[in-house]
């Protein structure tokens, strides 16, 4: 949600910040700008719609040659998204400007007592307010940082900044109070950005920063302290990917990419889990075997696909730990009176780590007292730093909007959250939590076979881009399955979508069913009898009222034949792991049947990846 890059050393400034912001437009792309400090003088340009509307502005009126600058693509929050809004905003003297992610919430405040003082605001934007305010700031003596860390004093809210200041020609300053922002330490060049794809081109080399930190960005050095000016504790890593895996690779879109990388991620994540006896050994748990064996209760949150991975755990958990589990959408939480303890374990899921929803979430919850363990694919991101315990998932960087890969991770990191519980407290017996694991190792190249099997998913998708809804319906792990298949339609192919747990059909929603409708249904393993034939009986009760039924099921169910107009078969897996190949069909129909009416299913309408306001 909105992208940020801030780089000082010895390139063009322009073209590595115009190359950052390409990286990070999947964050935003409302508009997109850049400030760039040359010759002693401050240029901007920016521009409303995709980058690429900014680097024809560009083309046409090039800017002074530079090598200290920022830009920034947004995803509107204050004021419409056209040039007037798009960031960076200057202040009254044209000597400042200032990029932003987040909200501040005390803006208008704050924009009143400016506007009364003679100041004038461009902008329907909270951003422009600190332009002004360093202004006057500035005016009160000491350098960029000094105004910066005054004014920061005095925001409340969320909030990335970033500002340059022709008084400060060598210095780019940043400011961070939850919202992301990491910095790249290269040998004479230095970079900030909203993440590492942004700059990962340059250096693999990143330092992580904490809560309410300034960070001061030179062409020789990094100097960060508090919002009082006291040298602050950082956190330095290495990213353990490279360049390729933020570009396409020769597909038409990461979202395809990512859709393919989908074995490699899942097995990714399993690596170094488990032991030569079978055991699991989960090194960044940091919660000891004493206090899982206390936790009484757990509790997941998390927000959209990651939600839905959570309503996956809850089935897993149960089973495996014998453990009561709820699934909280992390935005409802707080907002409610959860009964915690230290005795809770508290599991957060989120793919960014940045989303602020989780993050409040996470904070309720640490008041609480409860035990955190977070679930997340970025290393150097907020959540796992808030949290007592992570466990990564290691899909590599998701670009496109819509969740994936990650998804399918963020499972497999479940199935081994709960087997490790179950080996810990000993509610599995230690062969049987081998025996298990032994199946998920096996995963991956299920996951493969079904991506084999894709053509006639992809027909099916291009016959159905006329259609104005389709539902999908599941029982058990399919039924957040089923959410999950109707949320990437939603959200890719802006078509109404719906997913219902089948039980639930009688009470109300088999209304929807006319003829033609298309209805997707994830029918579970044959092995389930009692839930699979109910699921058939379903079926066969929507196609009797003239449903067009798609339904997917294990390879050889011959039972569910007769009643499918179209049958897509999936490797036979276990119960609680068909969600591993049952979702990949789903995510190649939407972002085929969106392709097909002509949509971008890297940056869909009015969404941004990463959510970082509430
Ligand atoms: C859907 C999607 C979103 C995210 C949600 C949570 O395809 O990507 O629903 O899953 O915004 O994001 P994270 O996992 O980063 O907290």
């Amino acid at each position: 949600m909105c992208g940020i890059v801030g780089y000082v050393g010895g390139r063009p400034a322009l073209d590595v910040v115009i190359e950052g912001l390409a990286r990070l437009e999947y964050r935003g792309y409302d508009s997109a700008g850049v400030a760039l400090l040359a010759e002693g003088r401050l240029a901007t340009a920016k521009r409303a719609g995709k980058l690429v509307n900014l680097r024809g502005a560009l083309e046409e009126e090039p800017p002074p040659a530079g090598t200290l600058g920022m830009g920034h693509t947004r995803w509107a929050t204050h004021g419409p998204p056209n040039d007037r809004n798009a960031h960076p905003h200057v202040d009254c003297t044209g000597t400042v400007a200032v990029i932003h992610n987040g909200i501040i919430e005390n803006f208008a405040a704050l924009r009143g007592e400016l506007e009364e003082a003679g100041h004038k605001l461009g902008s329907d934007t909270d951003t422009e307010a600190v332009a002004h305010l360093l202004e006057d700031e500035l005016k009160s003596g000491g350098d960029l940082a000094a105004a910066m860390r005054r004014v920061c004093r005095r925001l409340e809210g969320a909030f990335t900044l970033v500002a340059v200041h022709t008084g400060d020609p060598d210095l780019v300053v940043g400011a961070r109070r939850n919202s992301p922002l990491v910095v790249g330490v290269g040998d004479g060049e230095n970079f900030l950005a909203s993440d590492v794809a942004a700059f990962i081109a340059h250096t693999r080399d990143a330092i992580e920063l904490g809560q309410d930190q300034i960070v001061e960005l030179r062409a020789g050095g990094v100097t960060v302290t508090d919002f009082e000016g006291r040298p602050a504790e950082v956190k330095e890593y290495h990213v353990d990917w490279d360049v390729s895996a933020a570009e396409k690779g020769g597909y038409d879109y990461f979202m395809l990419k990512e859709i393919a990388e989908q074995p490699r991620a899942v097995a990714d994540t399993l690596l170094g889990r488990i032991g030569t006896d079978g055991r699991l050994t989960l090194d960044e748990m940091r919660i000891s075997d004493q206090e899982l064996r206390e936790v009484d209760k757990i509790i997941i949150v998390a927000c959209g696909t990651s939600f839905h991975a959570g309503l996956i755990a809850k089935y897993a958990i149960e089973h495996w730990a014998g453990l009561p589990c709820e699934v909280e959408l992390a935005s409802e939480f707080r907002y409610r009176d959860a009964i915690l303890s230290p005795t809770t374990l508290v599991i957060a899921i989120s793919q960014s780590g940045e989303t602020m929803d989780a993050l409040m979430a996470v904070r309720h919850a640490r008041e609480q007292k409860a035990k955190l363990l977070g679930i997340c694919n970025v290393n150097g991101s907020t959540l796992p730093r808030e949290c007592d315990g992570v466990l990564y998932t290691h899909a590599g960087p998701e670009i496109a909007v819509a969740s994936t890969k990650a998804f399918l991770t963020q499972l497999v990191a479940v199935y081994l959250i709960a087997l490790y519980i179950a080996q810990v407290r000993g509610t599995k017996w230690g062969d049987e939590v081998f025996a298990m694991v032994q199946l998920l190792e096996r995963m991956p190249e299920k996951v493969e076979k079904v991506l084999e099997t894709m053509e006639p998913v992809r027909e099916l998708a291009r016959s159905l881009a006329g259609e104005r809804c389709v539902l999908f319906l599941g029982r058990h792990v399919g039924f957040p399955v089923a959410l999950e298949g109707a949320l990437k339609l939603k959200e890719l192919a802006y078509m109404h979508a719906e997913g219902f747990a089948a039980g639930e059909l009688k009470h109300g929603p088999i209304a929807l069913i006319e003829s033609g409708l298309p209805v997707v249904v994830v029918v579970p393993p044959r092995a389930r009898d009692v839930l699979h034939d109910k699921i058939v009986s379903n079926i066969q009760e929507i196609r009797a009222r003239g449903a067009r039924t798609i339904v997917i099921a294990e390879e050889g169910d011959a039972s569910v034949e007769p009643y499918a107009d179209t049958l897509i078969g999936v490797p036979a897996v276990p119960t609680l792991l068909q969600p591993l190949v049952t979702t990949v069909p789903l995510q190649v129909f939407a972002c085929e049947l969106a392709t097909a009416k002509g949509h971008d299913v890297d940056q869909p309408r009015n969404l941004a990846k990463s959510v970082t306001v509430e």
